[in-house]
């Protein structure tokens, strides 16, 4: 697109959110236009929660249809639009309810921790939701003598087990984008950049994850970026986070940790890239496509994300002593 195109969409769209009353929020992974347009820029847990403050009555969520249907379980009075209901998730995917379901009752003495990439259906069936910024937190407070089922990320349910010495029967989902980085290349990128900090998404696969000296959510990666004085770091995740990074420190060099075809794509997540400014703008004109949910499943999906939410405002939670499908 043009860049007087896009100028002119993004005026379009800032008019038409005050005249809507519509707060744009957006995910990283978004490319950097929808990004700069945004009311609000953030990884999935900030999005789940500035929903819940910002004082618009309507919010149009450019992400994934996950976070969208997160912001309408904690925010039922608020209309919830989206740019494209197709903008799914390989994790989502990978998790269907009723084999979910199947595997929770398996183990109906086990609590059961969901990361937040996953259905409204697969949250009804969780005890509590995690994110990738606040999942030790979260995971911190199951007591020691629980058993702890983790779904539907496999890489960053290993991850954390390591890192927080706790046991936890797997899942076995896998994002498509973050496990197609590749081991073999970013060793010889690492010898080639020696003086590089190599920072990576926990949903890495753990031959990538055990080269990396930072490894956390969205937001983490672009803290760490701003605030190390380093000069230079290879970065092991989506490539939309690299428009806010060189924002923040336009004097490092930012390189993309390579994937298993140096000729694909496959750092895009294709769902995050199916939305576009002309989507968000019609969006905004027909407040179409909704992100609607059965009360009934909202309002049992909202225990777990309710549980999430107030384990990291530091509020006091109980568990269920078993799981009774
Ligand atoms: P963050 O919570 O780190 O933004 O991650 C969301 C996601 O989908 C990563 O692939
Ligand atoms: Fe899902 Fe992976 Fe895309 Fe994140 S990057 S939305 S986990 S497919």
């Amino acid at each position: 697109m043009s860049t007087a195109n896009a100028a002119a969409l993004m005026a379009d769209i800032k008019k038409l959110k005050t005249e809507k009353d519509v707060a744009l929020l957006a995910h990283y992974y978004e490319d950097g236009e929808i990004q700069d347009v945004a009311d609000h820029v953030g990884d999935s847990f900030f999005l789940a929660k500035i929903g819940q403050q910002v004082p618009q009555k309507n919010i149009l969520l450019a992400g994934v249809v996950f976070m969208a249907e997160s912001v309408k379980i904690l925010n039922p009075e608020k209309t919830v639009l989206v740019p494209d209901l197709g903008a799914g998730c390989s994790l989502v995917e990978g998790a269907p309810f009723e084999k979910y379901r199947e595997w929770r009752l398996k183990y109906p003495d086990a609590l059961c921790a969901t990361y937040i990439n996953s259905s409204a259906e697969v949250k009804s069936i969780s005890d509590v939701i995690i994110t990738s910024s606040n999942a030790a937190q979260i995971i911190e407070s199951i007591p020691k003598d629980r058993r702890i089922l983790f779904g539907p990320d496999q890489h960053l349910g290993k991850w954390l087990s390591k890192k927080l010495g706790r046991e936890f029967i797997l899942w076995p989902g896998a994002c498509q984008v973050h496990i197609l980085f590749n081991a073999q290349r970013l060793a010889k990128l690492i010898e080639e950049h020696p003086d590089a900090v190599v920072i990576a998404h926990p949903e890495c696969d753990d031959e990538i994850l055990k080269y990396a000296s930072v490894i956390g959510s969205t937001s983490k990666l672009l803290d760490e970026v701003t605030n190390n004085s380093a000069k230079k770091f290879i970065v092991a995740t989506e490539t939309g986070i690299f428009h806010q990074m060189r924002k923040s420190r336009p004097d490092v060099e930012l390189i993309q940790a390579p994937v298993v075809d140096e000729n694909c794509m496959c750092n895009d997540c294709p769902f995050m890239k199916l939305n576009t400014l002309e989507k968000i703008k019609r969006a905004l004109e027909t407040f179409q496509p909704e992100v609607t949910l059965p009360e009934d499943l909202r309002l049992k999906a909202s225990v777990s994300l309710d549980r999430m939410m107030k384990i990291t405002s530091g509020q006091p939670v109980t568990w269920p002593d078993e799981f009774k499908g």
